[in-house]
């Protein structure tokens, strides 16, 4: 059984924790990029502005440490964020959302994995990798489309291998396929705006949105 959908957020009693990321805004975005008739150009800007989204939800628990600051009336104690996160979009789609979170964290280092599902099988096959050290860290994967979760197990035990100790994984659409493969892993947290209904038989998320990766690029 895969597990059931239960708003506002936790939707698997199990290790890994999954948030349905509920804002209507998110939601209204999410369906222009469904839209068939949204082009690639209108879709990288909506995927930009979710993105920022995402990573305003995927940044929520960072610490902070005390900072001092002279407002023009007094002086008071501030924050600051005291931990930057290393940041691994997953080539191509996880591209299309990289700079909101840049934006948001500008000191954190980027990671690339690039990895491609064979069509027919469904499997993920690394092709790249440039990675700073991983150790203790805490690594965001970006990836808006999790299906079979082949790519995002490769990627996590990758993660995990290298010695991140905190992972979340940061997805547009994921199948609820998708999400119970990932059940198992501690220290994960699975962020999506919509965990769909199911995979068709080329492993493609429905009613899903497409190739998120063709949709940004072609
Ligand atoms: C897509 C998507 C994910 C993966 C998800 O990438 O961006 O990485 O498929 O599918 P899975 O959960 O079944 O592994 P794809 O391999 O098509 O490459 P792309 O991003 O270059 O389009
Ligand atoms: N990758 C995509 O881009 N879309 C899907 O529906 C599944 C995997």
């Amino acid at each position: 059984m895969f597990p059931s959908v239960v708003t506002g957020n936790i939707i698997s009693e199990r290790i890994m924790e999954t948030i349905e990321f509920e804002h209507p805004v998110a939601r209204s975005i999410l369906t222009k990029l469904r839209d068939r008739d949204t082009g690639s150009d209108e879709f990288r800007r909506l995927a930009h502005r979710l993105g920022f989204m995402l990573a305003v939800e995927a940044t929520r628990n960072l610490c902070t440490a005390p900072l001092p600051v002279e407002t023009p009336m007094e002086p008071t104690l501030g924050e600051k964020t005291a931990e930057n996160p290393v940041l691994m979009p997953v080539l191509r789609a996880g591209l299309g959302i990289l700079a909101p979170f840049q934006e948001l964290l500008p000191d954190s280092p980027v990671a690339f994995v690039g990895l491609r599902r064979d069509e027919s099988t469904g499997e993920a096959e690394w092709l790249y990798d440039s990675v700073p050290d991983l150790s203790g860290r805490h690594v965001i994967i970006l990836d808006p489309m999790l299906a079979t979760a082949g790519t995002a197990r490769a990627v996590i035990d990758y993660v995990i291998r290298m010695g991140a100790e905190e992972i979340t994984l940061v997805s547009v659409v994921a199948a609820p396929e998708g999400i119970y493969r990932l059940g198992e892993y501690e220290n994960l947290t699975v962020i999506t705006v919509s965990v769909d209904r199911e995979l068709d038989d080329s492993w493609f998320i429905l009613p899903g949105l497409g190739d998120f990766g063709d949709r940004l690029f072609q």
